[in-house]
């Protein structure tokens, strides 16, 4: 079999890093990897993979050689923050995706592969208004979809719900939930939950995610594969599973829960889930007990 050139955009993030752990392990793939290093970390390369630095709006530049596939993860990932920088959001998501899109048409890509965002499917399909994030996520899944009907672009696009598990960063603002309850039970800090608590979210651990975006770009086309773990989960009930003390703090609490028929990706895919999030944190507590 012949080599394939795959470029995976992102490749140095928290889902980004385990697809290219995945994609590395077949000797047919030239793994590169385009990443800004915006919240991604040199922590996170893997051994086999190339690595490229820089915004993907200078996609053209950075990427001589043609990939034959692309999986598209490099955007600003993070719903909280995004409502207080919109302009880096635009500029990370809109300026630097219109250029991923427009590269993967002229270069005849065989497929581009987009991790859409869940945010999406939420209030009833009107996600896209709760937040900058959202929305350019949501645009995006839209300029996609028109691409592979106005230049017949080949694409697939998947869906991820909250991703948990190894290499997530839990010590910054684009901090994720159960990454920031980890640092926080570390550190012997109460574990602080937006009020109310009770919003809920499909964690899904994050090597499933990497398994199903790259099922989606095996075996997918065109829009509709989410990638969620069937039991969603309260904040506050994730906070509570670490176990100690909990503060419930004022702040964004984000969007309702999103609807998550996996259905498509489960039945064409042959994707599901291997983790669940309690048993995921019970085991971080027994290996991490407090005195
Ligand atoms: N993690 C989740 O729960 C989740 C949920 C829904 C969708 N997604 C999507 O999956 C993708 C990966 O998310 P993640 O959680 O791994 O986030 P992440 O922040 O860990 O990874 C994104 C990576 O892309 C890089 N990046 C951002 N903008 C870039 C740009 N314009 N050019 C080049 N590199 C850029 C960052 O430095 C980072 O390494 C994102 O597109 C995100 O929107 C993630």
């Amino acid at each position: 079999m012949s080599q394939q050139t795959i470029l995976v955009t992102g490749g140095a993030g928290h889902v980004g890093s385990h697809l290219v752990e995945l994609l590395v392990a077949d000797p047919n793939n030239h793994v590169i990897s385009l990443d800004n290093y915006f919240n991604g970390s040199e922590e996170n390369h893997i051994p086999g993979a190339e690595y490229l630095r820089g915004h993907t709006k200078d996609i053209e530049t950075l990427v001589p050689e043609t990939p034959d596939m692309v999986y598209h993860l490099g955007e600003y990932a993070r719903i909280t923050p995004s409502r207080e920088e919109p302009a880096l959001v635009y500029d990370m998501n809109i300026t630097g995706t219109f250029a991923v899109v427009e590269y993967c048409r002229e270069h005849k890509v065989k497929k581009l592969v987009y991790a859409a965002s869940s945010t999406r499917f939420a209030v009833e399909g009107n996600g896209r208004h709760q937040n900058p994030y959202s929305f350019t996520k949501s645009v995006n899944v839209d300029l996609i979809n028109d691409y592979g009907k106005w230049y017949d672009l080949p694409y697939a696009i998947c869906y991820f719900y909250n991703g948990f598990g190894p290499r997530e960063r839990g010590d910054s603002k684009y901090a994720t939930v159960v990454a920031r309850y980890e640092h926080q039970y570390l550190h012997g800090q109460p574990l602080t939950v937006v009020k109310p608590g009770t919003q809920k979210r499909a964690f899904t651990y994050v090597k499933d995610l990497a398994r199903g975006i790259m099922l989606t770009g095996e075996k997918g086309w065109g829009d509709g594969y989410a990638l969620g773990a069937e039991q969603s989960h309260s904040v506050l009930e994730i906070a509570e599973a670490f176990g100690g003390q909990i503060e419930f703090i004022e702040g964004y609490p984000g969007r309702e829960e999103s609807a998550n028929d996996t259905s498509k990706a489960r039945e064409e895919l042959g994707w599901q889930t291997t983790v669940d999030i309690m048993d995921y944190i019970q085991a971080f507590v027994k290996e991490h007990p407090r005195n």
